[in-house]
């Protein structure tokens, strides 16, 4: 059952290129997204969205933030993000004219379900991006968007999460078509790129790239605490590693934008701490670099991820990770591999039970 893997969580990393796949196909035509059999939202419908909340919880929340950047950016439609169990409780400002998303891999989970509702009856129109057909949170959408990553065992969300990821590149290039807010030369490279990210993925998962990371979590597996940094789309790509790492390994992991450790948080940094840098986003990337030579100071042990080609990044830390070459808004589907690669490696590492970690449940049905 678990295809010659010694744990599911391994064997769903590796599924991660067929879940990209399958979650694009049938939804590109003619180097467009086409997403109308599937939503009921017309293209005047769309033009009448004021807001965007995205509302999630754990993992899936961690792919809502990558969203407020792709929805942002290709629709300037102004997002924002919250935790399911949070957001009833700030009366958050909803109207006919808010799109509320929820995402979650098992449709199940009973706070992002209780938002769902209070947001559908407060006049928001509903999407779903969910893993489960016919779950609750399918079943109360106005719209669904399935994201086909198979069924997922291990409670470590891995394969539903990339495809959460490629689930709203969809939708947010598909209303930037609707919107025409953007240049469509510029929406069918992202469109095309996007169709190349499974093959890159399975570059992320060939022996030596896999290697360098078992090893780095072989050596930081002795470690109680550790750092993730990045900028911008790398910093929502830290907050699901450090996640992750903690939910399977138990060593203590905070997420932190690069940018930010100076207000306080570089204290902690202290001789021989593991940080796994993160400098993706080209337009961030010098600020970033600067962000590292900091910690690097102070003597931390850095894993730095970097682009394929990027020949500088390797001068200020320890190791490198290439991610193959993409567009910065669709790296975190890359990114975050090695990531996952790292937490389950040190988790065998310390020698825990990696599909079912203590105290947690693969759906979380109370509030
Ligand atoms: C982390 C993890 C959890 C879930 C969260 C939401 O690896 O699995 O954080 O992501 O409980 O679950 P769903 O997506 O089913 O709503």
């Amino acid at each position: 059952e678990k295809g010659g893997f010694d744990h599911f969580m391994l064997k769903e990393i590796y599924e991660q290129p067929k879940a990209i796949q399958d979650t694009l196909a049938g939804r590109i035509k003619e180097d467009k997204v086409d997403l109308s059999n599937e939503i009921s939202l017309s293209k005047e419908d769309v033009q009448q969205i004021e807001r965007i909340h995205f509302v999630a919880c754990g993992t899936a929340y961690h792919a809502g933030l990558v969203g407020k950047y792709v929805f942002e950016k290709l629709t300037r439609i102004p997002v924002e993000v919250d935790v399911a169990s949070e957001y009833r409780y700030r009366e958050p400002i909803i109207n006919e004219r808010t799109l509320f998303i929820a995402v979650s891999q098992s449709g199940e989970t009973a706070d992002t379900l209780a938002a769902l509702r209070e947001a559908k009856q407060r006049g928001a129109k509903v999407l779903a991006i969910t893993n489960v057909v016919g779950s609750s949170v399918a079943r109360e959408a106005d719209d669904v968007i399935i994201t086909w990553a198979g069924p997922e065992i291990a409670v470590a969300s891995t394969k539903a999460y990339t495809s959460q990821l490629i689930a709203i590149y969809l939708l947010g290039i598909y209303f930037a078509q609707q919107l025409e807010a953007k240049n469509v030369g510029e929406l069918k490279e992202v469109v095309a790129q996007l169709q190349k990210l499974s093959e890159k993925a399975e570059l992320l998962l060939q022996p030596e790239q896999v290697s360098i990371v078992a090893n780095f979590a072989r050596e930081i597996a002795k470690h109680q605490n550790l750092f993730f940094i990045g900028r911008g789309l790398d910093y929502a790509v830290a907050l699901e590693g450090s996640l992750k790492l903690k939910e399977i390994s138990y060593i203590h992991s905070e997420a932190y934008a690069a940018g930010e450790l100076k207000h306080g948080t570089l204290a902690l940094i202290e001789e021989n701490i593991p940080v796994l840098a993160i400098a993706t986003q080209k337009a961030l990337y010098e600020k970033t670099v600067s962000n590292i030579q900091e910690v690097k100071a102070r003597g931390a042990y850095v894993l730095g991820v970097t682009i394929t080609g990027d020949t500088e990044l390797n001068k200020s830390v320890d190791e490198v990770i290439h991610i193959p070459k993409t567009l910065d808004l669709l790296a975190p589907v890359l990114t975050v591999i090695p990531l996952q690669l790292f937490a389950y490696y040190a988790c065998v590492e310390r020698g825990y039970d990696v599909d079912k970690p203590r105290n947690l449940a693969k759906s979380v049905t109370v509030e």
